[in-house]
């Protein structure tokens, strides 16, 4: 398997790279590499609106096996299953990975589009002072100003499925 990625502001790039190194894979961006893969791939790219960016070009290129979406959001149940219902890819099991959030790497528009999803998140986060909890504290900080999320342990889900495929 091949991992094929698409990144916009570097954090599903950071995934793939440290998903290719553990498990011994190829990774390639997704611009250039129709034609050149003959091998199953395992296609990553960042989501927007839900979307996981690229995945119609992955499918049409390629032998998808796996998906994955990474986005800002935490990871939980929920924003799988939403995922998986917005990305079907008939065969593929999808992965969710919670990325970063690069305000100054976006255009204006962009930044804003994410603001106003954010907002009801970061009003709440600040209604709540000081009853905030520490991890509470760093997600309030991470939608106000950025940041990265990206961490080798979220991979383990993704890793132990590549072991039995
Ligand atoms: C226009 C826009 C829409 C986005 N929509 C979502 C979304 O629906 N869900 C989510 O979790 N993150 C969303 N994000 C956040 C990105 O998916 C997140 O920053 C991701 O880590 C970017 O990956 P990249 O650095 O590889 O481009 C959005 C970001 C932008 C700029």
């Amino acid at each position: 398997m091949v991992i094929v990625y698409r990144s916009n502001t570097g954090f599903t790039q950071e995934y793939a790279a440290m998903l290719g190194r553990a498990a011994q894979m190829k990774v390639l961006p997704l611009a250039g590499a129709a034609g050149k893969v003959s091998e199953p791939v395992f296609y990553m790219g960042p989501l927007m609106a839900g979307h996981i960016s690229g995945i119609d070009q992955a499918v049409k290129a390629f032998a998808v096996q796996g998906v994955c979406g990474v986005g800002m959001s935490p990871a939980s149940q929920q924003v799988l299953e939403t995922l998986a219902k917005a990305n079907y890819v008939p065969g593929a099991p999808i992965f969710y990975l919670q990325g970063g959030w690069a305000p100054k790497k976006v255009g204006w528009l962009k930044r804003r589009m994410v603001n106003m999803v954010t907002r009801s998140t970061r009003e709440a986060l600040q209604d709540k002072g000081s009853r905030r909890t520490p991890e509470e504290n760093r997600y309030l900080d991470f939608l106000l100003h950025g940041g990265s999320y990206v961490a080798f342990e979220n991979l383990e889900a993704i890793r132990d499925w590549m072991k039995n495929v």
